[in-house]
């Protein structure tokens, strides 16, 4: 998609709007993404209104791909960690809208993830993905590497248990460290 633009999201009543629109869309339709379904409007608006203000101390950084005035798909990097753990940051809450997906929106918000990671001088990039319905697939593709599984982790959106999938990639300079 040639006309997306992907920018860190503000902490605005229209934009928690479209967030919350996206995050119960998503739940709906079976993504592994921390909630499950039904998610009452009030409890998705809570959660982005929290995150962007987490985003706004600098814990995390919330991007949003735009196709227009349509939020097309979001992503979450986590960046607040303990000290031992400054080079770490942590991938959260991949979405793309259902009517949007297939054409590299997903993609798109990783690049610029791991962008934005390196450029806070991040070494190492974690996340973890549902075994049924989740993006390991994706993830694979991008260049990360599988840690493990742990089984019956989470319920899926529509209850019954799914395991989680660990992956985990170099970035910047480790990346750099790590070349032939
Ligand atoms: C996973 C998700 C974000 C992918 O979004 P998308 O914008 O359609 O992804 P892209 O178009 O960038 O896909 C890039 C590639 O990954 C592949 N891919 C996408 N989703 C995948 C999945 N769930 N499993 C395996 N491969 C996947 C695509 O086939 C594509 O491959 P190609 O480049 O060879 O064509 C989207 O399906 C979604 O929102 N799912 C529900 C929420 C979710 O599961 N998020 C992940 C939580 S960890």
């Amino acid at each position: 998609m040639n006309s997306l633009e992907i920018r860190a999201l503000s902490d605005d009543a229209a934009t928690i709007a479209l967030l919350a629109d996206l995050l119960i869309e998503t739940v709906a339709a079976g993504g592994s993404v921390s909630f499950m379904h039904p998610l009452p409007a009030e409890a998705a608006r809570d959660f982005w209104r929290k995150s962007l203000a987490a985003a706004a101390r600098g814990e995390r950084a919330v991007l949003g791909a735009w196709h227009g005035g349509v939020l097309a798909g979001t992503v979450t990097l986590l960046l607040d960690f303990p000290p031992n753990q400054p080079h770490r940051a942590e991938i959260a809450k991949l979405m793309t809208g259902r009517e949007h997906r297939g054409k590299g929106v997903a993609t798109r918000l990783m690049r610029a993830a791991e962008k934005l990671a390196i450029e806070k001088g991040r070494t190492l990039l974690v996340l973890d993905t549902a075994r049924e319905e989740g993006a390991a697939g994706l993830y694979e593709k991008l260049g990360f590497a599988f840690a493990g599984e742990i089984p019956d982790f989470a319920l899926k959106p529509h209850g019954g248990l799914t395991g989680t999938l660990i992956y985990w990639k170099r970035i910047g300079a480790a990346a750099a460290d790590t070349l032939p």
